[in-house]
């Protein structure tokens, strides 16, 4: 039995938004994929969503960084309205997005990908304090910073990427299955990551296939279906769900 077959259920009083997503409908050519999302991600917070494969989370993240043309609806960050802005000056206003895959750059060095991320920063001083301020927060990445990326563990390599993004200082950060393709031990690391970027006063949000293990890093859940928000609520309670364990955590 779908999850749709039961009521939506709403978080109450939400925090002031980091991010804020009304209404928003994205797809392909003409095919509509996502449909009329509702979300807000607060600064402090970590949002995850989780769905089944092609119920439109990739299509979701990617059409609130605007890579996708075919989009209706609007997106806030810090209050202001950024809707029409292009992806880049969203990465400026503050909305960083890791898509799905490898992101970073093998043949440069760990230095030279942090440098990469800094790419929006006229500001050389400026530059070089926040690269040093993310090889502060990865200790293993300064090792290595001389290293090609290409050479670097998957783990690592998928906190070089999360590295390079905070060189812009994002305020909100969006991650397309951060855990995909990591041993469980390193799923954990990556996760504790994102907890600490919460910490800092980030608004994180990802997508998720590991839902177990992601919502237990979270402050909340939305499950999307068919491109559709069914179900919002505290992460605590989407793991209590038990819909939720049928669905999406195998039993
Ligand atoms: N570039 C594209 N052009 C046309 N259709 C696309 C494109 N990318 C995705 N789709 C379609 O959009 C729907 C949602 O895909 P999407 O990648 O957003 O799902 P997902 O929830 O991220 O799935 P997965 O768990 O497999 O990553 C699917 O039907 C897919 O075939
Ligand atoms: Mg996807």
């Amino acid at each position: 039995m779908p999850i749709s077959a039961d009521p939506i259920v709403q978080t109450s009083a939400l925090p002031a938004s980091a991010l804020s997503v009304r209404n928003l409908s994205a797809g392909y050519a003409g095919r509509m994929i996502v449909d009329g999302i509702d979300l807000d991600v607060a600064a402090g917070e970590v949002v995850t969503i989780i769905g089944q494969n092609g119920a439109g989370k990739s299509t979701l993240l990617r059409a609130i960084a605007h890579l996708l043309r075919q989009r209706t609806g609007a997106i806030r960050l810090r209050g202001a309205d950024v809707t029409a802005l292009p992806t880049e000056a969203l990465l400026q206003r503050g909305l960083a997005f890791i898509p799905q895959g490898r992101s970073i750059f093998p043949r440069l060095t760990v230095a030279e990908n942090l440098r990469m991320g800094g790419f929006l920063l006229r500001d050389a001083a400026l530059l070089r304090a926040r690269i040093d301020a993310q090889l502060d927060a990865f200790p293993a990445l300064a090792a290595l910073r001389e290293t090609p990326a290409a050479n670097l563990s998957g783990g690592q390599q998928r906190q070089l990427e999360i590295a390079r993004t905070m060189v812009m200082d994002p305020a909100v950060l969006m991650l397309d299955e951060p855990s995909i393709g990591l041993a469980p031990l390193i799923v954990g690391q990556v996760f504790s990551t994102l907890r600490g970027l919460a910490a800092a006063g980030k608004a994180v949000l990802m997508v998720e296939q590991n839902v177990r293990r992601a919502l237990e890093a979270s402050d909340r859940g939305i499950v999307l279906e068919l491109g559709r928000a069914k179900l919002q609520d505290h992460a605590s309670a989407l793991l209590g769900d038990e819909r939720v364990a049928r669905l999406y955590m195998g039993g």
